[in-house]
């Protein structure tokens, strides 16, 4: 079965790319690059072992997307594509009300105009604004959005529930939390172009040498160590929890509804948790520095996940529903870091009993950059000799 996915050569499409493909789906891309790389394609060929068909374009292009779904026989679509960054959106918030507004109503235009129902729609907890209280469920009020970021998922899911209510679309936001980490293999990960504006990539870029610091933004927050608390969700996990919904969106009998979801592990971290993880799992300490608050940055939020445990009995399978609950994603970020090493236990030195390193090398690499700071760095896959590495 045909699935588009676009922006599935970001961060998130990529690893859904993968899972898509492990359940049993032919994922489409269409992605304009304009926040990744053509590379990640050649790093889903060495995963899923087979070329994963890439439309090179802007799905603003509403004749081109329709032509898409018409002639690769589409039957759903999970749509990534959007800008994503918080502070940036405050500087240009034409540019993300025209690309995450205008590319949703596109890609709904077109797919009703093709007969196609089923949709997924990556959502954000930035829907909820700066929450009374957390753990957030999804009946939690929504707030004023903190960002013009928020807002735009905040509209898109609105304009997701109008269109749902009266014409032939089953569709479901996915109000995800933090997600981290990379694919185990490390052939694709977060890899942004220019800055990254998430805590992660910057982290493992400053780790590799390529940021001179890390700025961590407040501590004057009223949290236990002052950060800002998120909800950090494995990227495996997050990218399977997107197929049990395409799943569930397919089994429904109904000819249209909506509904949403969160996709969080149910435990919130610091951001400066988080760093001292890195530091403590990689065995190298972080230059960071404490700046001012970042517009748009909400104190806490994290998910409660308890109260939809019956939402789909039956329907998308123990572990789907499993993975729509997030169990899997581990009770802390420092699990989530020795999750995303699990295939390389055994290469693990005496002096790490217990703590993975974040970063591991190819096997029988010597000396350069493992392969986890290759890819925060890209210049870098050459595996300098004279560059710090975890
Ligand atoms: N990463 C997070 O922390 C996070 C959290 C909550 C929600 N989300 C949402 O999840 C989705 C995916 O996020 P991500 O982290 O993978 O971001 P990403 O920037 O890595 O991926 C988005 C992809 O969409 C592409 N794209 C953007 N606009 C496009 C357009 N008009 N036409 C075609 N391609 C376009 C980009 O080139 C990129 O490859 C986004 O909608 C984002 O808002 C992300």
């Amino acid at each position: 079965m045909n699935i588009l996915v676009t922006g599935g050569a970001g961060f998130i499409g990529s690893h859904t790319v993968v899972s898509l493909v492990e359940a049993g789906f032919n994922p489409v891309i269409v992605d304009d690059f304009s926040n990744s790389e053509p590379s990640v394609l050649s790093g889903l060929k060495k995963i899923v072992g087979r070329e994963v068909s890439c439309h090179v374009l802007d799905c603003n292009n509403y004749p081109a997307m329709r032509q898409i779904l018409r002639d690769e026989k589409i039957a759903g679509v999970i749509h990534f594509a959007a800008f994503k960054a918080v502070g940036e959106s405050m500087q240009e918030p034409l540019a993300y009300y025209r690309n995450n507004l205008g590319s949703l109503l596109t890609l709904v235009d077109a797919m009703l105009a093709e007969g196609i129902s089923n949709l997924i729609f990556s959502s954000s907890c930035t829907v909820y604004g700066e929450p009374d209280t957390s753990p957030v469920t999804e009946q939690t009020p929504i707030k004023p959005a903190a960002s013009v970021y928020g807002n735009t998922k905040q509209v898109g899911e609105e304009i997701l529930r109008d269109v749902s209510a009266v014409k032939p679309l089953k569709s479901l936001s996915l109000r995800y939390f933090n997600p981290i980490g990379a694919h185990p293999s490390a052939l694709i990960g977060e890899l942004p172009r220019g800055v990254p504006s998430n805590l992660v990539p910057f982290v493992t870029q400053t780790a590799a040498g390529l940021r001179e610091s890390l700025t961590i933004f407040g501590n004057d927050y009223p949290t236990p160590d002052g950060t800002c608390i998120r909800d950090f969700i494995h990227i495996m996990d997050l990218a399977e929890a997107h197929v049990a919904a395409l799943q569930y969106a397919l089994n429904k009998s109904e000819s249209s509804f909506y509904d949403t979801f969160n996709l969080g592990t149910g435990q919130g971290n610091t951001v400066l948790e988080l760093v001292k993880t890195f530091e403590k799992v990689s065995g190298k300490p972080l230059p960071y520095s404490i700046g001012p608050r970042r517009e748009g940055d909400v104190v806490a939020v994290w998910a409660d996940v308890k109260n939809r445990a019956n939402y789909s009995a039956g329907k998308p399978g123990v572990r789907s529903r499993k993975r729509l609950r997030m169990p899997g994603a581990g009770s802390s970020v420092y699990r989530l870091y020795l999750r995303h090493d699990e295939p390389h236990r055994k290469s693990r030195s005496p002096g790490q009993r217990g703590v993975r390193p974040l970063h591991y090398r190819r096997r029988g690499e010597r000396g350069g950059l493992c392969t986890g700071c290759c890819f925060a760095w890209p210049e870098s896959r050459t595996y300098r000799e004279d560059r710090f590495c975890c």
